[in-house]
């Protein structure tokens, strides 16, 4: 795929609010990731093609060149870590925020903590960062059931209205990070296929909304 422009993208928000960046950059895809099965999507253009993958696997696809760009959650980069890519774009879609959050009657003890994550590299950091002990458990979603079960007394997830924690009985408690969706590139496409990449990323970039 040398002389392919691959783009990684999550179905979902993402590819949604991704759509009218794309169209701005001449970009139409000729399938509907949410009603087709094809991981490979073909757009108007035979040398631009959009791979269709999970959020949290597009800074992966990204870094080995698998994708030239990407779109991703500044939470997913944040837990990747940035290697191999940059972020050149935020492009002010999917916005929300990284925060813990715990039982509406946490209180702050003493003694080691346990935190239930998707996002454990985040976590560790954050918690190291305000000097407290904890135990990260690793987990691939629902993370708000942790503290009713027992198995944590915080979380850290991505909040946005904050209904997902208060219909579980939970609240916010630390802002980690805000959170928006980021245009990246693969470091040595960004050499080789310069013109081309550029181009995309000047008109993606002229047509973000700013608030
Ligand atoms: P994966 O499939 O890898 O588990 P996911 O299910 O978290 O990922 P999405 O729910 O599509 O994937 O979220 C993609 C990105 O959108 C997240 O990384 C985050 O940056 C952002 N996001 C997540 N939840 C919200 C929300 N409720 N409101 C706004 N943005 C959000
Ligand atoms: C995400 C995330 C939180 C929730 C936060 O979930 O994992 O659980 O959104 O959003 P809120 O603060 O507005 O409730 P997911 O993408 O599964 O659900 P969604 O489609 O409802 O946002």
């Amino acid at each position: 795929m040398n002389n392919v422009i691959t783009i990684a993208l999550s179905k979902g928000r993402i590819f949604k609010e991704t759509l009218p960046l794309l169209e701005a950059a001449g970009i139409t895809p000729k399938d509907d990731p949410e009603t087709s099965r094809k991981l490979i999507l073909d757009t108007n253009h035979d040398d631009v093609k959009l791979v269709i993958i999970r959020a949290t696997d597009v800074p992966t696809y990204v870094q080995y060149g698998a994708a030239d760009l990407g779109v991703a959650g500044k939470d997913v980069l944040m837990e990747h870590g940035g290697e191999g890519l940059y972020e050149l774009v935020d492009l002010n879609i999917a916005r929300c925020k990284l925060m813990t959050a715990g039982l509406n009657d946490y209180q702050p003890g003493e003694g080691r903590l346990r935190v239930a994550t998707k996002f454990v590299n985040v976590a560790r950091q954050y918690f190291a960062e305000q000097g407290k002990q904890v135990e990260v458990i690793k987990l691939y979603g629902s993370m708000e059931l942790g503290p009713i079960v027992g198995l944590s007394d915080l979380i850290v997830d991505v909040v946005d209205t904050g209904n997902t924690l208060k219909a579980n009985g939970l609240k916010p408690i630390d802002h980690i990070a805000d959170v928006s969706s980021r245009l990246v590139v693969n470091r040595a496409s960004l050499k080789t296929k310069h013109d081309r990449i550029q181009t995309i990323v000047d008109q993606m970039s002229k047509a973000v909304k700013h608030d």
